[in-house]
């Protein structure tokens, strides 16, 4: 977030409201409370959650062995409405001004949010730091991973954990107990500024990865925060933005992140996003926060604002807002006299203190003591090498002519484009960005790997010295970004900087011509017919060139997968009309409905440049022996099918190691309305030349369903339903059906 634009300060007011005794109406119960300690912390508190020496019979919310629930039904009944509301809402920890008339000392000026602790009740501080791709807010001593997106393209559930347990155990390590992340959004329109931090374009992908990683974080200690919730899809006027958006493709194509996030991932907080959703801010819109995350999901944690995302007092109390960020802008001395003008319920106020608390126990907040402060260094060999995997695990390798990749040892490469030496483009911007603690650039990566005794470098600003320097080498490599960033949304998908230009006249003075793509997302490539190689390296993080000499010269056989498409034009896109992006009149519809990403090309029949799930590999694969069970199925009195299992042989057929992701893909009967096919199952294999493995799928029921907005629920109409396996979207060799009857008694 842009701090210094959003962030109001507490007034002086406040403070003495909020720290004095009774003032209110005498008989309002919920005021009278408040004079039992009228404290929310003494100035010198750290925030430490150490008990003091009380025993479970004055403080019961502390024992262990009671359900979660039940400790913060104890708590809320002894906290007093100023404790309450002071737990609905942050303070500037950026700053360390006083608040509420209280010159607690903050734990350190840094985290990004910050809820100061109440000692007198045990309740530990909120510390939150931004963290999609490492700690963020400016941290030190902290690991540049990948971004998000390049985790993704692995297609590796795995190693999207382990991506998530070392941004927890940094994030703990700093001290931080709730880590703001991941970013689970569907990608829409691939000229999103924030693409780049999240997992692409495909809903169940989406979900897959977000469970894994927040899994992954809060195995380590802090509280994951998944954002944002919900249609945060473009950045361009993120603030007052309304998406448009039928409630049909809301359930199936935007919410079942976060349906993952909760069910298989268990996430202890949301933040709802800047944006509306159909006329209203995602922070005070009942029907998201109530209806869906709460009724539907069945979500129990809490909902935090995005930095200035909220926008009233009493709407955003009752219709779901549980704390707003970063400050008390609404959420304290309007919100305590809304309270007072009986506009929000004092049973309201409880359920938000509740919904925090209840992750806050689940999550050991209570039980467990941190160690680490902002200025800890967290960093490990560890976690570097982890870095450097993650980047190599994460880059696609998208066209390779006659197998000029991977280059021979010996071969003489030149170097060509900013991002290959003098400003290497390691991540996106905004609120993801780290600070990384050193950065390997790709020239530096290539010369340390290179047999060859010089590796000449160009910038590329000269197009005519570039195209020497290319041309005296065997081999030329041309890196190329794009800059993404959180706040602006790309303003096309061309690469920025007469880059087209540069790579053109590199391939037309070296037909031996690699291209990696340094970017966040999908871009244009006018020139891709005219070069030999193209490699989707996405920001890389800080091993940037060693992971991508690892690449080129085959010491790791590249295994990822696109996660979103690339287009072959700017018009050839589901969202090209400026009524759906960047909208018109405040408004963004979606047109498009389910036919985001690879549904909208497969539906109209548009031939992409790269394909969703299409990556390639140094060695090749074989899919063979399909066996989809059961092949018929009685869907039950509730309208549920059960569960269908795919069985496949996967065998390397070329002459290196590799790994393939094997994909899986539902076409529902033309009656039910849906996209040509879509992705429900993927896993990934690792196989030596000439092995073959047996590989299993798993098609859950939500794979034979639509959601059907009138009856407000998923079914599962009867027909024949087509089973797609292969290798990506566009290359589906085989093929099986099921069929769904009418109820009965299921296989
Ligand atoms: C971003 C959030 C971020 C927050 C705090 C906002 O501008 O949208 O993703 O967590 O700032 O930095």
């Amino acid at each position: 977030m842009q701090l210094e634009l959003i962030v109001s300060r507490p007034t002086r007011i406040t403070a003495v409201l909020l720290s004095s005794v009774c003032i209110c109406l005498p008989l309002a119960p919920w005021v009278h409370a408040q004079s039992a300690s009228g404290l929310l912390s003494s100035p010198t508190q750290t925030g430490s959650t150490k008990p003091t020496g009380q025993s479970f019979a004055e403080r019961p919310w502390m024992d262990k062995s009671l359900p979660s629930e039940r400790r913060a039904d104890l708590l809320v009944q002894q906290m007093t409405p100023d404790e309450k509301i002071a737990m609905m809402h942050g303070v500037n920890a950026m700053t360390g001004d006083p608040v509420h008339g209280y010159d607690f000392v903050l734990p350190s000026k840094g985290y990004v949010g910050y809820v100061p602790p109440i000692r007198r009740l045990g309740i530990p501080a909120l510390t939150l730091a931004d963290g999609r791709a490492g700690v963020g807010n400016k941290a030190k001593d902290v690991t540049l991973l990948p971004a998000p997106i390049a985790a993704a393209s692995s297609w590796d559930p795995s190693l999207l954990n382990e991506f998530g347990r070392v941004l927890g155990q940094e994030q703990w390590s700093k001290g931080t107990n709730v880590a703001l992340g991941p970013s689970i959004d569907v990608v829409r329109v691939p000229e999103w500024g924030r693409t780049f931090e999240s997992y692409g374009e495909d809903p169940y992908f989406n979900g897959v990865m977000a469970a894994a990683e927040i899994k992954g974080i809060q195995g380590e200690g802090p509280i994951a925060d998944a954002n944002m919730y919900v249609t945060m899809n473009q950045e361009s006027d993120r603030y007052r933005a309304d998406s448009v958006v039928d409630e049909r493709t809301l359930h199936e194509i935007y919410l079942p992140p976060f349906e993952a996030a909760v069910r298989d991932g268990h996430v202890g907080t949301f933040m709802c996003a800047y944006v509306k959703t159909n006329s209203i801010y995602s922070c005070e819109n009942a029907n998201l926060l109530h209806h869906l995350l709460r009724d539907q999901l069945k979500f129990d944690g809490w909902v935090m604002s995005d930095w200035g995302a909220t926008h009233s007092t009493a709407d955003s109390a009752k219709n779901g807002l549980d704390q707003q960020m970063p400050d008390d802008t609404f959420f304290g001395e309007t919100l305590k006299n809304a309270v007072k003008g009986g506009q929000v319920s004092e049973s309201i106020i409880d359920e938000h203190v509740h919904n925090i608390l209840v992750p806050m126990f689940q999550h050991g907040l209570f039980d467990k003591t941190q160690t680490g402060t902002w200025t800890s260094n967290v960093r490990s060999p560890e976690h570097d090498s982890f870095s450097r995997m993650v980047a190599e695990q994460g880059t696609i390798l998208l066209k390779n002519d006659q197998a000029i990749l991977p280059v021979s040892d010996h071969a003489s490469i030149a170097v060509i484009g900013e991002a290959g030496s003098t400003k290497p483009k390691i991540e996106g911007g905004g609120s993801s960005a780290v600070i990384a603690p050193y950065v390997i650039s790709p020239l530096d990566g290539i010369r340390k790997r290179a047999r060859a005794s010089q590796v000449p470098y160009a910038d590329g600003k000269d197009l005519a010295a570039a195209s020497k320097t290319a041309a005296a080498a065997q081999i030329a490599i041309v890196f190329v970004h794009t800059n993404e960033t959180e706040g602006e949304d790309r303003p096309d998908l061309e690469l920025p900087e007469n880059q087209d230009q540069l790579v053109a006249a590199v391939a037309a003075a070296n037909k031996h011509t690699i291209v990696v793509l340094d970017t966040g997302g999908p871009v244009l490539m006018p020139w891709a017919t005219d070069v030999a190689g193209i490699i989707e390296a996405w920001y890389p993080g800080q091993e940037d060139g060693n992971a991508i000499a690892a690449v080129v010269y085959g010491d790791f056989n590249p295994s990822a997968k696109l996660p979103l498409t690339f287009p072959k034009s700017a018009a050839e896109i589901p969202t090209a009309q400026k009524e759906q992006w960047p909208g018109v009149g405040g408004r963004s519809l979606y047109t498009e409905r389910l036919n985001v990403g690879y549904r909208w090309y497969d539906a109209t029949h548009t031939e992409p440049l790269f394909p969703f799930g299409f990556g390639l590999s140094y060695t090749t694969f074989q899919l063979s022996h399909l066996v989809v069970e059961p092949t018929e199925l009685k869907s039950k009195p509730g309208g549920e099918t059960g569960n269908v299992l795919i069985k496949l042989d996967v065998t390397n057929t070329g002459k290196r190691m590799g790994g393939e992701v094997v994909q899986a893909y539902v076409g529902q009967p033309p009656s039910n309305g849906e996209p040509p096919h879509q992705l429900r199952a993927f896993t990934k294999v690792e196989l030596h030349p000439g092995e073959t493995k047996s590989v299993s799928l798993v098609l859950d029921e939500r794979s034979f369903a639509t959601f059907d907005p009138g009856a407000d629920r998923w079914i599962f109409p009867d027909g024949e339903y087509e089973v797609f396996v292969g290798t990506s979207s566009r290359d589906l060799p085989l093929h099986s059906r099921v069929v769904i009857g009418p109820p009965g008694n299921a296989q």
